[in-house]
């Protein structure tokens, strides 16, 4: 099964890029290739100019702390045996050859910053809030000044009011640490309130990508259409061709020919079912649908 397939962008330093989809169609395999979790079985990815995974390549050792992964669970992510002091010290043990001096004194500065009192630290994760779970969690690849974070469903799992405060958090450290941040997460008003730019991906592809306020504001794709129709939050137009049934997930393994989206797309036409749409950029926004584009019919 090819998980990602054709998905091509770049994201600038500073820049938030937010990646939304429904379930399934990619997104936490495409955060965790470019973290270097999975290694990628086609294409390449650059960092800084420099190409650091393509099939069978090693990735630089100089880069792997540059780029980190936060994931979707930040509870799973810490030894329930260990401190959270220990936790934090973990990743500098891997990844740096410092002193236990050098590395409690980085702990505690990163500590400090995340509003995570020292006490605290002498604890175990199941001793905690889960909201202080996710500050641990950031905290533990703050340590290691990465330049990326891929921050997957930061804000899954949170009551409002706590959603809020992480979102803080996280504009906080992007300024503080300089940070550059690819968002994944299928909920259309943090990526609103968060993101410069927003990808929209469906099964294994991006079918629509661009500025958000552009993005959401004149969506091109049908896909992306039924996504703002389905987010109850959202300002702006409102959208009545609503699709999405959640009992039709789509699998990538489904996949014969023409357009991914024709068998739920309300505007379909017979030449989706044979020509599979490219992405066409426009204005910096770009968008794959035969409706959309010029592309012959
Ligand atoms: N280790 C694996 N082995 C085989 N297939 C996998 C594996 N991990 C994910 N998949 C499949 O790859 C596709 C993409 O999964 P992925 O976890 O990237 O989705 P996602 O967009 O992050 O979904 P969610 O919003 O539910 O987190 C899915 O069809 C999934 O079933
Ligand atoms: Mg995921």
């Amino acid at each position: 099964m090819r998980a990602l397939d054709r998905v091509s962008f770049s994201v600038a330093e500073g820049e938030v890029l937010g990646i939304v989809g429904e379930s399934g169609c990619g997104k936490s395999t495409l955060g965790k290739t470019i973290a270097g979790i999975r290694d990628p079985t086609g294409g390449s990815i650059s960092f800084n100019g420099e190409q650091i995974a393509s099939p069978g390549q090693q990735r630089p050792k100089g880069v792997r702390a540059r780029l980190q992964y936060v994931y979707q669970d930040p509870g799973a992510s810490l030894d329930p045996r260990w401190t959270l002091r220990r936790s934090l010290h973990e990743p500098l043990v891997i990844h740096t050859n410092w002193s236990r001096e050098q590395r409690a004194a980085k702990v505690d500065e990163i500590a400090t910053a995340m509003g995570l009192p020292a006490a605290l630290l002498d604890r175990y994760p199941h001793e905690i809030s889960g909201g202080q779970q996710r500050r641990v969690g950031l905290a533990r690849i703050l340590v290691l000044a990465p330049q990326i974070v891929i921050l997957d469903e930061p804000t899954s799992g949170l009551d409002v009011s706590l959603q809020a405060t992480v979102l803080a958090l996280l504009r906080d450290l992007r300024r503080g640490f300089n940070l550059t941040y690819l968002l994944i997460s299928h909920d259309i008003a943090v990526v609103s309130s968060m993101c410069d730019q927003v990808a929209v991906m469906y099964l294994g592809r991006i079918v629509e990508i661009g500025p958000t306020n552009q993005v959401l504001a004149r969506p091109r794709h049908p896909y992306t259409r039924s996504l703002l129709a389905a987010s109850p939050r959202i300002g702006g137009p409102r959208f009545t061709d609503s699709l999405l049934q959640p009992d039709e997930v789509a699998e990538p393994t489904e996949i014969e020919s023409g357009c991914r989206f024709r068998s739920r797309c309300p505007i379909s036409i017979a030449a989706c079912a044979t020509i599979d749409p490219q992405l066409v950029v426009e204005d910096g926004h770009g968008a794959a649908c035969l409706r959309w584009s010029d592309q012959p019919a």
